[in-house]
């Protein structure tokens, strides 16, 4: 370790050991006194930790972190620091309404405050279910202080009957076929708990074991930390040396800066390509870039992701679950091949080990190529994301690698033109909508339709749900058709295997060109050229834009709380990271900044 600070550097002694100030240094000093710290601990020159807990009884997915902080706290203190657990705002995908994306800005939002307005000098960021990564990751790039990131790990693989269940993905699956009839509803209870079998987060490809590989692939966790599931010994371990590794980084002056750069966040895209990773991904690491001053866009997802193979085999665009990822080497070994096989761009990316990302991963491999394949055998040949633009709207994501085989041979394959489907648009105003009229034989739903959500964007919602990706209605179902194509302003849950067009920006309720689509319009998706257009003629499109304006624009359901209108009334775009427009303004404040005294 070199030392680049010293203690008298340290925030934390503008709180507790100003000599400029000692009256406020009392008053600082003797709150955190009363529950038993002392005064060696607060004023010696130890720096402060902050663990920014995650779980909780209402956050089931990052619940063990309450276990695991306990290691962390451990290794702070080894290594000779003083631990501070800081509670953050809750969030939890399955159980907050109407959905967990509304509080991802709120938790970061709280996070700033706390972590800048507080005597900490580096911080543990308990990450783990899908939004708990993005909002903590965020916070830490616009506060920038020292940070290091501590996945909480994925559950076991789940079983059912003999096959993996995997989270999410075996819930998709079984609503089929409720809706088909082959299964009772005591059964799709008893399928959806058997994918869920101890701690942690959901152990397929979803966003959570993208988003946790992310923050490895982007530096900002311990090589090896993010795939370890949560009730393994490792992941004990590695929360110890986590604890350990952020005093150092303290005295070394290692901020998310360092790590989070432009290179990083060309090596995540690469990577996500690589695990085949969540179409929320884009979202999130966009929304962080831009908390750094970091340009990011969509397009950069489409250059530096597409061509890039899937090499993770997991549900849901493959077979297997997060305990197999773990065996198979985890995050390391992905880029180990991909290093290999020449494709990761930027292996001399530093990471919060203080070693390069080549340093770390090139002599990894690895150790079962069925779980993790290699670049020259890979699943599929390109499985990045594609970025549509068209008269629907600017940008929109569609996730090829799991066009499944069916789908090609449905919508694919015109041999005049085999990147392109054109349908009749059946038009839904929120999930709603959706579930009322979907099996209505009235709706006249065939193989050439499309399906459209709209409504479902930040605004719209508010908080851009999972509600894109719908099931065909059951009658098409039981003739065998598995999926329509879906296109819309919300996101799809990273656990399932739909290849939907998603993240439609601007969104319906923000002048998107999706609020002048109507049922029985014919809409054109070209893939070769990237193209999503509604075939209707501009005058006809102009005279609908003036009607919609006439009756005061796309309707929105009212604002709940509080927070829902701020956020409506401060949030951007899905494709530019729906942050709160403003707050990116805000950057490295703790090094811009003291703030003043509060007495
Ligand atoms: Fe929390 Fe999937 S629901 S990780
Ligand atoms: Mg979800």
């Amino acid at each position: 370790m070199t030392k680049r600070i010293t203690k008298d550097d340290l925030r934390s002694r503008k709180w507790f050991m100003n000599p400029d100030n000692l009256e406020m240094t009392a008053l600082y000093l003797e709150r955190y006194l009363n529950y038993g710290l002392t005064r060696e601990e607060l004023q010696s020159g130890k720096p402060i930790i902050g663990i920014a807990q995650t779980g909780s009884d209402l956050s089931p997915c990052n619940r063990h972190h309450i276990e695991l902080t306990k290691r962390v706290r451990d290794g702070i203190i080894a290594a000779g620091g003083t631990c501070i657990e800081i509670p953050v705002h809750p969030i939890q995908e399955t159980g907050k309404r109407p959905t967990a994306s509304l509080d991802r800005n709120l938790a970061y939002l709280s996070l700033v405050e706390t972590l800048f307005g507080y005597p900490l000098d580096g911080v543990v960021l308990n990450i783990g279910c899908d939004k708990t990564t993005p909002a903590l990751l965020m916070a830490a790039a616009t506060v920038n202080i020292p940070a290091v990131a501590l996945s909480v790990g994925p559950m076991l693989n789940g079983w059912w009957k003999g096959e993996r269940a995997g989270s999410g993905t075996v819930i998709w699956k079984a609503r089929e076929q409720l809706a088909a009839g082959d299964i009772d509803t005591d059964e799709f209870m008893e399928i959806a708990a058997a994918s869920a079998p101890s701690v942690g987060y959901c152990n397929t490809m979803g966003t959570a074991t993208t988003m946790n590989s992310l923050a490895e692939a982007l530096g900002m966790q311990l090589p090896g930390s993010a795939a370890i599931p949560a009730p393994y010994r490792e992941r004990g371990q590695i929360s110890y040396e986590t604890g350990k590794r952020i005093v150092d980084m303290v005295w070394e002056d290692m901020r998310p800066t360092d790590v989070m750069t432009r290179e990083a966040f060309e090596n995540a895209i690469v990577i996500n390509s690589a695990i085949g990773g969540s179409t929320n991904a884009p979202i999130h690491l966009n929304a962080i870039a831009r908390h750094l001053g970091v340009p990011l866009d969509n397009d950069d997802w489409q250059k530096h992701g597409h061509d890039i193979p899937l090499l993770v085999n997991m549900q849901p665009a493959g077979k297997y679950l997060g305990e197999d990822y773990q065996q198979a080497g985890g995050v390391p070994a992905v880029v180990g091949e991909l290093i290999a096989g020449g494709l990761l761009p930027h292996p001399d990316a530093v990471t919060v080990n203080g070693q390069t990302m080549g340093a770390n991963c090139e002599t990894r491999r690895s150790k079962n190529q069925d779980v993790i394949k290699t670049t020259s055998d890979p699943m599929k040949e390109q499985a990045g994301f594609l970025n549509l633009s068209g008269n629907l709207f600017e940008s929109a994501i569609m996730k090829t690698s799991v066009i499944s085989p069916a789908f090609r041979k449905t919508y694919l394959s015109n041999p005049d033109d085999p990147d392109a489907f054109e349908g009749r648009a059946v038009v839904f105003d929120g999930p709603e909508d959706f579930h009322h009229r979907i099996d209505d034989p009235a709706e006249k739903i065939t193989e050439n339709c499309v399906l459209f959500m709209r409504g479902a964007g930040p605004k719209g919602y508010p908080g851009a749900a999972e509600v894109v990706n719908m099931r065909p209605p059951s009658y098409l179902i039981k003739q065998g058709v598995e999926a329509l194509p879906c296109i819309g302003d919300g996101r799809q849950s990273g656990t399932s295997g739909s290849p939907s067009i998603l993240n439609a920006s601007p969104e319906a309720a923000d002048g998107g060109g999706l609020a002048l689509l109507r049922t029985g319009d014919t809409v054109r998706i070209d893939l070769g050229k990237g193209t999503a257009d509604m075939l209707v003629p501009l005058e006809e499109l102009n005279e609908r834009a003036r009607e919609l304006v006439a009756n005061g624009g796309y309707d929105m359901p009212v604002s709940q709380t509080p927070w829902q209108e701020l956020f409506r009334e401060k949030v951007g775009r899905l494709d530019q990271g729906m942050t709160l427009q403003g707050a990116d303004q805000y950057k490295d404040i703790a090094r811009t900044f003291m703030p003043r005294d509060n007495h």
